[in-house]
């Protein structure tokens, strides 16, 4: 008889703040994660380590997920034989906030181009393992600040996020007739290390400003991700999702 296949996810950028949540949520969901990192192994064994103890299954692998090849090969060797059920793009590009006033073009170009490299092989690679077997599920992480509002020096940033949900809306339309869901989820600000230089009087007064009452941790992205790959999600694509606890609610 034969045992039933273990679904596969790879999480990019899944040893640390929001990725590093997702692979253990969806370690918790029964997948077996490929947790994808750049530069800390340590990061990534750990999240591996924590999964494993928690009786799941999970496996790192460095890439760049900006070069092409590495890409490639971050793909195949996470899509376990020939397999992957999920692929979550969230390793973004690293940014100095920056006026556009002094921000250089070929600064704000490699920004931008930097965020679209970080998913479009993935994506092309995915939606080929995926179709073969007519199923995948892709989110891409965003970020609320697509849409605005404008804030100090995140012009590259938020048009790179905005060009990632736009990219992803042509995905959907393409993937749906393969049987492949893709949505975007767009947070506002979540605390985590690269987020932390933030002044906590900013925290505390975003959090005041924040229906919920507080800013998020990464927790509250990682079980919105894995909400969209969920049987609950099957008929949702193309979508965007902020998870901001409603602090976007006065703007929309
Ligand atoms: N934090 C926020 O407030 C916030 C808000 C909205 C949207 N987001 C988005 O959420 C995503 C994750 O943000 P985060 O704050 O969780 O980041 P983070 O804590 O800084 O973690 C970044 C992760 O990405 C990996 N990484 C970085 N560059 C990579 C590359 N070139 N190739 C492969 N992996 C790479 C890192 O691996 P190493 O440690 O090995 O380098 C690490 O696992 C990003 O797309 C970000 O734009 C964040």
């Amino acid at each position: 008889m034969n045992a039933t296949p273990t679904p596969t996810a790879l999480v990019t950028g899944g040893s640390r703040g929001i990725g590093a949540a997702t692979s253990r949520e969806l370690a918790t969901r029964g997948y077996r994660v490929a947790v994808n990192y750049f530069s800390n192994r340590e990061a990534a064994d750990q999240v591996v380590k924590l999964i494993e103890a928690d009786g799941g299954e999970a496996f790192a692998v460095q890439a760049d997920v900006h070069d092409p090849a590495q890409a490639a090969e971050l793909l195949e060797r996470s899509a376990v034989d020939g397999r992957l059920d999920v692929l979550v793009c969230n390793a973004g590009a690293r940014f100095t906030p920056t006026a556009v006033q002094t921000h250089a073009w070929d600064d704000f170009k490699t920004k931008v181009t930097d965020e679209l490299a970080s998913v479009y092989t993935l994506t092309q690679l995915a939606l080929g393992v995926m179709n073969a077997r007519g199923q995948g599920r892709i989110v891409y992480v965003s970020s609320a600040v697509a849409d605005g509002p404008p804030a100090p020096g995140m012009a590259a940033h938020g048009t790179a996020k905005a060009a990632l949900n736009t990219f992803a809306r042509f995905v959907a339309h393409e993937a749906g007739p393969l049987g492949i869901n893709v949505n975007v989820v767009a947070p506002g600000y979540v605390r985590t290390e690269s987020s932390a230089q933030m002044p906590q009087e900013l925290q505390r007064r975003l959090a005041e400003n924040t229906p919920l009452g507080r800013v998020a941790e990464p927790e509250d992205v990682a079980r919105a991700i894995a909400m969209l790959v969920g049987e609950e999600a099957g008929f949702v694509t193309g979508e965007v999702l902020t998870v901001d606890g409603g602090h976007g609610v006065a703007r929309r």
